[in-house]
């Protein structure tokens, strides 16, 4: 049995991307272990980058995460980069070299005096932890990510928020479409995941759903708008995930990638405005979402979500469950082998009971 007396002072990073609820976490990890626990908390700025290059940190202490909790992004600082075991820097000829310093994040672990790390992130960040708690690193997780894909949690905090906002963006296109008798295409976010683009799509009325679970013909996606407009639909609503592509095709990037920076995705909205643009007798507009969906204030219930996360993996610290992430499964929190997390994503299962019902209600989705 682990002895929770052996912790006295506790790191917390946030890896990856930000989302909203960010510091609602690190408010709840830094009040859990202070007021319940009586251990000291420090936050590491900048993600694994950050660790690396040992610091700079910030005491987490009651004073400063009194005023965080309604605040989007995160007061830690986000990098997207810093993987410990593929450390990219560019060589003296222009070309990369990926090392694996993974080493000395557990040295700056040790030099910055803590007795474990919490950890939150997406699957990138609960990889890396994973491989470092093999090496010997005491590591929990906090899944967040505004996407939703991570397995073996219902719910990942953000993705309330983005679908919020994602929602009143549709909300507001349908009332500018129905005066203009359009076609509004709007991409959001989601990478590989259709989550957030069908509970939007769902949420605003959309008439068809493009995801990456299920690539589109784009000729039954015309076909069906138009079936709607000869029946009496003035307007029509299309929601397209960033990583949705035609059957037979590929996804579309804004940013190719290369080098020190990962592809993005983007850009499939305006083909599929094309595409719809030259198959109807609409006018067709699109609008890309973006890092819309990941700013501003998190709901109330991604405050709520991210503060249990982060209480509860404080009690993961206590108990000594290295290795492993909160999880909310039902109304539950349980805690779940981070090895187990990064076998896969969790995405929409085109036959599930979700995408079901959209289809009976006349949806398509391609
Ligand atoms: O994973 C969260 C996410 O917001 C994705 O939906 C999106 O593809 C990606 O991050 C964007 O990343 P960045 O902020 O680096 O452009």
């Amino acid at each position: 049995m682990f002895d929770s007396a052996a912790i006295r002072r506790i790191g917390v990073l946030t890896g990856g991307g930000d989302a909203p609820g960010l510091n609602a976490a690190i408010r709840a990890v830094a009040l859990t272990a202070q007021r319940h626990y009586g251990w000291e908390v420090v936050g590491i700025l900048e993600g694994y980058d950050g660790l690396l290059s040992g610091g700079p940190t910030i005491p987490l202490t009651e004073e400063r995460v009194r005023d965080v909790l309604t605040r989007g992004g995160t007061i830690l600082g986000a990098v997207n980069r810093g993987n410990p075991f593929r450390r990219s820097t560019p060589g003296p000829d222009g070309s990369m070299i990926h090392e694996d310093v993974s080493a000395e994040a557990l040295v700056q672990i040790d030099e910055l005096g803590l007795d474990a790390l919490v950890v939150a992130g997406g699957d990138g960040t609960m990889a890396i932890a994973h491989h470092l708690v093999g090496l010997g690193a005491r590591i929990v997780g906090v899944p967040k990510t505004i996407d939703n894909d991570l397995a073996y949690t219902d719910v990942t905090f953000g993705f309330d928020t983005a679908i919020l906002t994602a929602t009143e963006g549709l909300d507001r296109l349908a009332t500018t479409a129905e005066s203009h008798h359009r076609v509004m295409v709007m991409e959001v976010m989601g990478r590989n995941a259709g989550w957030i683009a069908l509970m939007t799509g769902v949420a605003g009325g959309a008439d068809a759903i493009l995801i990456p679970e299920i690539p589109f013909d784009i000729d039954r996606v015309a076909q069906a708008i138009d079936s709607q407009r000869q029946n009496g639909r003035r307007h029509s609503l299309v929601v397209v995930a960033e990583g949705a592509h035609p059957l037979g095709g590929e996804q579309e990037y804004y940013i190719r990638g290369g080098g020190l920076m990962e592809g993005r995705l983007g850009g499939v909205g305006y083909l599929v405005g094309n595409l719809l643009a030259d198959r109807l007798d609409a006018e067709v507009r699109v609008t890309v979402l973006g890092h819309l969906q990941r700013g501003g204030q998190p709901t109330p219930r991604d405050r709520w979500l991210a503060s249990r996360f982060g209480n509860a993996a404080v009690h993961l610290v206590a108990e000594g469950k290295w290795g492993h992430m909160v999880a909310l499964r039902g109304t539950q929190m349980q805690t779940v082998p981070m090895s187990e997390v990064v076998t896969g994503a969790k995405r929409v299962q085109p036959d599930s009971d979700m995408v079901r019902m959209a289809r009976e209600m006349g949806i398509v989705f391609g």
